[in-house]
């Protein structure tokens, strides 16, 4: 995949997965995120020309409020010519391939795709189909990659601690064997040098397969936050209540939810991050949600961001 997503020139062109990316790569998109933050958050129309006359499609297989309403938006902000297609409505419903979607939108002259998936690497199988001049972003494929979102996290990392994280210690918590969030963290936090990375939760929210490679790892929240910068909270997936997997959300809340009593033993300016969205009471009070710690809204924030420079690096 990491072959797949450069060029010959090592010039970014499609946007498929965090894992193995070139630092100077992750590090120039957010370095070009940044740059963009005052047009991403409407101070500024300095970029409406970037992507004049370019065409992209938000296509979506599972739903979403943050990505795609963050993406949509940063193409507008680039100028682009924005459409939406969302597989509830399509016909997708009748029972045509993702594939055969994809050729037809690109028939109508779209360049962009900002593709969500159920299915782990389907961004990638697309991307192996379409036209040279067609660029595919990846917004969250299964439980493999969601690189938008690493990206937005490293950047909100960034403006909290600064650019050098050799000296930080970051935890994830929560159910990390189904989360593409974590997945892909775990890789932008290795490549760019994080000093610690503790992972926290059930047992059997855990994998047990490399993913955790050279974190700490263990399900004692109270003993592993002690001297914690950042917190990056995962969301509960209710979906695994009903497999079985947590005995109820109270029992979950209790030992793994974050609460002020607990995020007290962190760093004093520890901040707190959850990708969204928030399940109020179970991961994290609202106490904590609301209070002065909390990133929370300035990752969505820095999500606009990202994706305009993500976009700008394919398609510009
Ligand atoms: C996440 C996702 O869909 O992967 N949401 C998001 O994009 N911010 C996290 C989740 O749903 O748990």
């Amino acid at each position: 995949m990491t072959a797949q997503q450069l060029d010959s020139t090592g010039r970014l062109r499609h946007l498929l997965t965090l894992e193995g990316m070139p630092r100077p790569v992750l590090e120039g998109l957010l370095d070009q995120a940044q740059a963009c933050h005052d047009s991403a958050i409407g101070r500024t129309t300095d970029r409406r020309e970037v992507l004049a006359g370019t065409a992209v499609c938000t296509l979506f297989f599972e739903p979403s409020t943050r990505t795609r309403s963050s993406f949509t938006l940063a193409a507008q902000r680039l100028g682009a010519d924005v459409m939406s297609f969302d597989a509830s409505t399509s016909s997708a419903k009748k029972g045509e391939t993702d594939t055969d979607t994809l050729r037809n939108l690109e028939a109508m002259g779209v360049r962009g795709f900002v593709i969500r998936h159920p299915d782990d690497g389907a961004v990638a199988r697309l991307a192996a189909t379409v036209k040279p001049e067609t660029c595919l972003l990846n917004a969250g494929d299964g439980r493999s990659g969601h690189p938008t979102q690493g990206l937005l996290d490293m950047l909100t990392i960034r403006q909290a601690k600064g650019t050098d994280f050799s000296a930080l210690k970051v935890m994830i918590v929560g159910d990390v064997k189904h989360s593409r969030v974590a997945r892909t963290d775990l890789h932008a936090l290795r490549t760019l040098g994080a000093g610690e990375i503790r992972v926290c939760g059930p047992a059997n929210l855990l994998p047990d397969d490399d993913t955790l490679a050279g974190c700490t790892v263990g399900d004692d929240l109270d003993a592993m936050i002690e001297g914690v910068d950042v917190l990056m909270m995962l969301r509960l997936q209710h979906e695994r209540m009903s497999e079985g997997l947590v005995p109820s959300l109270e029992a979950y809340h209790a030992r793994w939810g974050l609460n002020a009593e607990r995020l007290r033993r962190a760093a004093p300016d520890a901040i707190v991050m959850h990708p969204g969205p928030i399940n109020r009471g179970v991961e994290v009070t609202d106490e904590v949600a609301d209070g002065p710690q909390s990133w929370i809204l300035r990752q969505v924030a820095n999500g606009v961001a990202v994706r305009m420079a993500a976009l700008q690096a394919v398609l510009g």
